[in-house]
């Protein structure tokens, strides 16, 4: 996910915190003080670039853009640059990048500029038919400069604009977005328009604000708080022309509409929370949207499915004789999920083990071998040696990281990105449910290059994968279930988790959380390997949470929960909505909607992440910044 923001002001304003009258020397010019300041706030939503656009300096000729590529230091970079900027302008938009097509490079970075180079935008979101738009502007002429699909937005509204100048630069936008299949928020300035943005946006976020002289637009609350408390909302598909002191918005038909007002107290820094206590539970509320962007245009029409830099051709997926997955953490949970998902699609026989292990084995490994590296930072040491030990051993190598252009990323033979955005919390939520989304999709995917799955039982299966979502978004509506659930058993000093099948992985997840959020001690284990040993841990009170929702060896879990609970133990169950004969084995439930059962860790997963959250917080822990823990662990 990306940053936006822009601000368009009247000619004599002298903005809040800056005394530059337009045209005059000195002081903070208003519009680049904002568009900088509010980057800065935005940078959490990525920073592997920052640009911004100006229009209507009275000493420009036009308009005056600035772009940086320098990952964390991307900002400074541009502030620099920035000093150089004609003063005065009377509108201007920016951008902070997260990439999602195209690597972290200054051409790659917004604001995109037209053919004309008076036209700038900036956009957060994915364009699924960017590809087919390209085609269409390269034919008519357009020279795009960058690997992107939002600079396709720019001159598309170019092309519209030229098409019709009659119908101005909101007609064009429009127009062009008729044309658009995906998800946007944008906003477009044009040199001959000086006063005037124009926004859009559909399911990507962004909000406006109104002060006395000046209108504002960002990708949320924080970027322009400081400006302004009087906010309102574009509904997706509605554009906004913002002019300074006044917003317009029409619906795609064109009839003028009236936003929603939306009056803002919260402070600053409860609003880069956009409102939860803290990360880790804004970053769990954002899984519905990371599992949905992961899936995004992952599907082609004729039902192959898109992978995105794949230096792996199908013949040689073909080839594929042994898959091996390697990881760490939360990463190899997700790796132990897919084993059952390519198993029982592709037919393909998968090996996985933790990474720090792998290399150390001498693994047997050859040019027909898939080695999958699982890494959201695609940073960790351990993992990123393994792949490179795979790669020296002659197997392909395929990576599943959610930062563009890692290090991993840049070593593997083909690329699958999770799109959950910057996770900030040290514990993996949203990129733990993208990364299982992920290496579903790779399992269809590699069923189908094997024609163990046709393509239409793909889409199928990517349709179910449609709902997921929805099912993950139903799940924490119960948070507050959950956090009464932990309440009740806050004082246990240890848990034990169990699952079978896909529930297993499920199971140490819910365990690892617990164990790194709460400092509480808790092992996860197979249900069915209990009787060999663990069940010597239970005693009356022993506080056991297992996964039994409906999956075909359910009724092999509850004989697992039957043989606790006859030693005394206290049980937690997820179970399906409704499954009464579930529920009635258990002293509590995590009530979760039922899924295809190879996907149901996107769903079962989530109220034990909502479990360990909540105990943490009843312990005093900051969630966040977990005791001894790194976000990213680059040492070995
Ligand atoms: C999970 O909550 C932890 N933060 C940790 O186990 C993490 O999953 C592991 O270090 C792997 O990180 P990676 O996905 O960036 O490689």
């Amino acid at each position: 996910m990306c940053g936006i923001i822009g601000i368009t002001r009247g000619p004599g304003t002298a903005g809040r915190g800056t005394d530059a009258q337009p045209g005059e020397g000195g002081g903070v010019d208003q519009v680049l003080g904002v568009l900088l300041e509010g980057l800065a706030r935005l940078e959490y939503r990525g920073y592997d670039s920052a640009g911004l656009a100006l229009v209507g300096p009275p000493d420009g000729d036009g308009m005056w853009r600035a772009r940086a590529a320098n990952g964390i230091r991307s900002l400074d970079d541009l502030t620099k640059r920035a000093e150089s900027a004609p003063r005065g302008a009377t509108a201007g938009i920016g951008h902070t990048r997260w990439a999602t097509h195209g690597r972290p490079s200054e051409e790659n970075a917004h604001p995109h500029a037209d053919c004309s180079g008076r036209m700038a935008l900036v956009h957060n979101g994915i364009i699924e038919n960017h590809i087919e738009l390209a085609d269409e502007l390269i034919a008519e002429g357009h020279l795009l400069e960058s690997e992107t699909d939002s600079e396709v937005l720019a001159h598309l509204i170019e092309s519209r604009l030229a098409a019709d100048p009659g119908t101005g630069l909101t007609g064009a936008v429009r127009a062009a977005l008729g044309r658009v299949r995906g998800a946007f928020a944008l906003a477009v300035v044009h040199s001959d328009q000086p006063d005037l943005i124009v926004a859009a946006r559909r399911v990507s976020p962004l909000l406006m604000g109104l002060a006395d002289d000046a209108t504002f637009l960002a990708s949320d609350i924080p970027a322009i708080l400081g400006h302004t408390r009087d906010f309102f909302v574009l509904e997706d598909d509605e554009i906004a022309e913002l002019r300074p002191g006044s917003i317009r918005v029409t619906a795609p038909d064109g009839t003028e509409v009236d936003p929603a007002p939306l009056h803002v107290d919260w402070d600053l820094d409860a609003a880069r929370k956009d409102g939860y206590p803290d990360f880790m539970s804004k970053e769990i509320h954002e899984q519905p949207r990371a599992v949905a962007d992961t899936l995004l245009d992952r599907l082609l029409p004729d039902g192959t499915l898109v992978l995105d830099e794949v230096r792996i051709t199908n013949e040689e997926f073909r080839a594929i004789n042994k898959v091996f997955i390697v990881a760490c953490g939360s990463s190899y949970h997700a790796g132990l999920m897919a084993k059952y998902a390519i198993e029982h699609w592709a037919r393909l026989p998968v090996e996985i083990d933790i990474a720090s292990e792998f290399r150390y084995r001498n693994p047997v490994l050859d040019e027909h071998t898939l080695v999958i590296g699982v890494s959201q930072s695609g940073e960790t040491v351990d993992t990123f040696q393994a792949i490179r030990e795979a790669g020296k051993l002659g197997a392909k190598v395929l990576v599943i990281s959610n930062v563009l252009d890692s290090s991993m990323a840049r070593e593997a033979d083909a690329v699958l990105y999770t799109r959950a955005g910057p996770e900030i919390g040290v514990a993996a939520t949203k990129t733990h449910l993208a990364q299982i989304t992920a290496l579903e999709i790779l399992a269809l995917y590699l069923a189908q290059a094997r024609e163990t799955l046709s393509p239409a039982d793909a889409r199928a299966m990517l349709g179910a994968m449609g709902v997921l979502p929805d099912k993950v978004a139903t799940a924490l509506e119960r948070a507050s279930d959950v956090e009464a659930v932990a309440e009740a058993y806050r004082d246990s000093p240890s848990f034990i988790f169990l699952g079978r099948q896909v529930g297993y992985p499920v199971a140490l997840e819910g365990a690892l959380k617990l164990k790194e959020l709460s400092y509480l001690r808790a092992e996860g284990f197979p249900a069915g390997e209990l009787k060999h040993g663990p069940i010597a841990l239970v005693e009356e009170g022993t506080v056991v949470i297992g996964v039994a929702t409906r999956t075909p060896v359910w009724e092999k879990m509850m004989g697992n929960v039957a043989e606790v609970k006859s030693r005394g133990a206290t049980v937690v169950l997820v179970a399906n909505d409704g499954d009464e004969e579930t529920a009635r084995h258990a002293d509590a439930v995590l009530w979760v909607p039922e899924t295809e059962y190879l996907f149901a860790p996107i769903v079962d997963v989530v109220p034990l992440q909502l479990f360990a959250y909540s105990l943490a917080r009843l312990h005093g822990h900051d969630v966040d910044r977990p005791r001894n823990l790194a976000k990213t662990v680059t040492v070995e």
